[in-house]
C-alpha cells in the first residue's frame, strides 16, 4: 500500500481571505526529461463534471500532457492517467463523482501502473478530502483548482516517490498564464475573462472553491481572442462566476462594458459571455451589447428566486421588482433579446408564498431557458447553518411545479422559430443521429437538421421546421 504525503489540505477561511496584491505570471512548461521519457507515447482520459470554468481547466490539463507526446482516450481500460476534475455545487454532483472514482477500483486493481487524479472544487472541501483519503485508495493524487500551475510536478513527484499526494491550497493565488492549451472544440472557444467570485451568495460554494475574485490583464485576454480568431475559431464565450464585475479589481476607468467592446472590435463573429449578475449589470454593458451585431442578443441571468424575501436571504443584492426593472429595460433596448436563467427552489424555509412570488416572476418574464436547481446543503456556507423547516417532498412538488409552468412557456417561444430561417454555427453530427447535424442558433437553440456535413464548423442558414422544447428541428437552406 503507498504511503499518503499531504502538502496542504483545504481550509475555508483561507479561501474567503482577500489577497492584497495578486501577481500576473505567465507560465511555459518548463521541459523535464524524466516526464518527457515517463509520458512519451501514454494515453490520458479527462472527465470533466460541472461548468465551463471546470472545462477550461480541462483544456489546460489537458494541453500540459499533450506537451510530453501523450494522447487522449476516451477509454478508461485504454487510459494511463485518469483525471476526475470535480464539481461541488450540489450534493448530486458530488455522489456521481464518488461513484465513479468507486467505479474505478477494479481497473486500478487490474493495472496497478494506472494513476489517478482527483481534482476541481471538491477537493477544495475538507470533509471530502478525508473521504478520499480513507476511502478511496485507488486515487494517487489530489489537487486543488488554484494547484493547476503546478500539476506537472506533482504529477511527478507521486511517481518518483510513489507515493499518493495531496496538495490542495485554498488561498486564491496569482493569475497565471500558461501556455498550454488543448481546445476541445474547433470553431468555438471559452475565454477566461476572470477567476472566483467576490459575491457570496448564501448558498454557494464557489467563492470557497475558486477563490476570491481575479481578472485577467485585459491585454491577455484580447490577444487570446485574436490568436483564436487566427486560428479559424466563429465564436468566443467570456467567462467568469460573475462577467458584470470584470476589471473591479483591476481597473479605475475600465470595467466589462470596455472589455465586451474591444472583443467585438476584434470582429470575432460570435461573441457571448457568461453569467451575468443582476446586481452588477449597468448601462454601458447593455448600450454595447445593442450596438454589436456580433454580440449575440442571449443573455444569462440567473434570477435563483422570485421571493424578495427569499433574495435578501441569499445575499444577492437585489429585490424580485429590481430585477423586474432590469429585465424590461434589457429587453427595451436590446432587440429580440433572449433570456435564460438559474433558479433554486427550496431555500431553507422558502414558504409556499415566496414559491409563488417565483412563479410569478417567471410568468412575468417567461424565459427563452431556465436551469432548474433544488437547493443542496453546502457545508460551510451561510446557508447551511439555517435550521430548514421545508420538507423533502414539498421541495420537490414545487420543483415540478415550476418546471412546468417554465416549460409552457419554453414550448411556446420555440413555436415562433416555425418556419424562420436562423444563423447555425455547425457543430457536428448530432448526438443521437449519425446522419443530422446540430448547432445553435444566435440566441443559443439547438437545432437537429438535415444538411451537408462538409459545413461543419461554419456559419449557414437553417430553416426550421419543428420544435420541441429543449430543440428545434430544421434543414439547411442552399444560399
Ligand atoms: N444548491 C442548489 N443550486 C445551487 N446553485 C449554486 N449553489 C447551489 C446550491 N447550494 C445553482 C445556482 C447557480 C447555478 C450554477 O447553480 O442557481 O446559478
Ligand atoms: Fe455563486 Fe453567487 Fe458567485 Fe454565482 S454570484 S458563483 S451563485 S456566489
Amino acid at each position: 500500500m503507498k504511503k499518503t504525503k499531504i502538502i496542504s489540505l483545504p481550509d475555508l477561511n483561507e479561501a474567503r481571505a482577500k489577497k492584497d496584491k495578486i501577481n500576473y505570471i505567465h507560465q511555459d512548461i518548463v521541459y523535464d526529461e524524466f516526464l518527457a521519457n515517463f509520458l512519451n507515447g501514454k494515453k490520458y482520459l479527462i472527465k470533466t463534471h460541472g461548468c465551463q470554468a471546470n472545462q477550461r481547466d480541462s483544456e489546460t490539463l489537458a494541453g500540459m500532457l499533450d506537451f510530453y507526446k501523450m494522447t487522449s482516450t476516451d477509454d478508461p481500460h485504454d487510459a494511463d492517467i485518469i483525471i476526475i476534475n470535480t464539481c461541488a455545487v450540489r450534493e448530486n454532483a458530488e455522489d456521481k463523482v464518488f461513484g465513479e472514482i468507486g467505479n474505478l477500483k477494479a481497473l486500478k486493481e487490474a493495472n496497478k501502473d494506472l494513476i489517478i487524479c482527483v481534482c476541481g472544487c471538491m477537493v477544495l472541501q475538507s470533509h471530502i478530502i478525508s473521504k478520499l483519503i480513507d476511502t478511496y485508495k485507488q486515487v494517487d493524487l489530489i489537487f486543488g483548482t488554484h494547484n493547476i500551475p503546478e500539476f506537472l510536478n506533482l504529477l511527478k513527484q507521486a511517481i518518483i516517490e510513489n507515493i499518493r499526494l495531496v496538495n490542495v491550497i485554498s488561498s486564491a493565488g496569482d493569475v497565471f498564464e500558461i501556455n498550454a492549451d488543448d481546445r476541445k472544440d474547433s470553431y468555438k472557444a471559452f475565454v477566461n475573462i476572470s477567476y472566483g467570485c467576490d459575491k457570496f451568495c448564501a448558498y454557494c460554494i464557489v467563492p470557497y472553491t475558486r477563490g476570491r475574485e481575479r481578472s485577467r490583464l485585459k491585454e491577455d485576454i484580447l490577444n487570446e481572442v485574436n490568436c483564436l480568431i487566427k486560428k479559424g475559431y466563429k465564436e468566443i464565450t467570456l467567462l467568469g462566476q460573475n462577467v458584470n464585475s470584470y476589471g473591479k479589481d483591476l481597473y479605475k476607468d475600465y470595467d466589462f462594458s470596455n472589455l465586451l467592446e474591444d472583443v467585438a472590435k476584434t470582429g470575432i463573429e460570435r461573441l457571448r459571455f457568461i453569467t451575468s449578475h443582476p446586481w452588477d449589470f449597468n448601462d454601458k454593458m447593455i448600450d454595447v451589447i445593442s450596438k454589436y451585431d456580433n454580440i449575440m442578443k442571449y443573455i444569462h441571468l440567473p434570477v435563483q428566486s422570485g421571493s424578495t424575501r427569499i433574495l435578501k436571504l441569499m445575499n444577492r443584492r437585489y429585490t424580485k421588482q429590481d430585477y423586474l426593472n432590469l429585465v424590461d429595460k434589457l429587453r427595451s433596448k436590446i432587440k429580440n433579446l433572449s433570456l435564460s436563467t438559474d433558479i433554486i427552489v427550496g431555500f431553507p424555509n422558502e414558504t409556499e408564498e415566496d414559491f409563488q412570488e417565483t412563479l410569478d416572476l417567471v410568468d412575468k418574464v417567461k424565459y427563452d431557458s431556465a436551469f432548474t436547481f433544488i437547493y443542496s446543503k453546502r457545508v460551510g456556507t451561510p446557508a447551511a447553518k439555517i435550521n430548514d423547516t421545508v420538507s423533502d417532498k414539498e421541495k420537490s412538488e414545487r420543483f415540478l411545479r415550476l418546471v412546468k409552468k417554465l416549460e409552457e412557456y419554453i414550448s411556446k417561444k420555440a413555436e415562433t422559430y416555425v418556419g424562420t430561417i436562423q444563423k447555425v454555427l455547425v457543430d457536428g453530427f448530432s448526438k443521437k443521429n449519425k446522419n443530422i447535424l446540430s448547432g445553435y442558433t444566435e440566441d443559443n437553440k439547438l437545432v437537429n437538421f438535415k444538411g451537408d456535413p462538409s459545413k461543419i464548423g461554419k456559419i449557414i442558414k437553417v430553416k426550421i421546421i419543428e420544435s420541441h422544447t429543449y430543440s428545434l428541428i430544421g434543414e439547411e437552406v442552399d444560399e
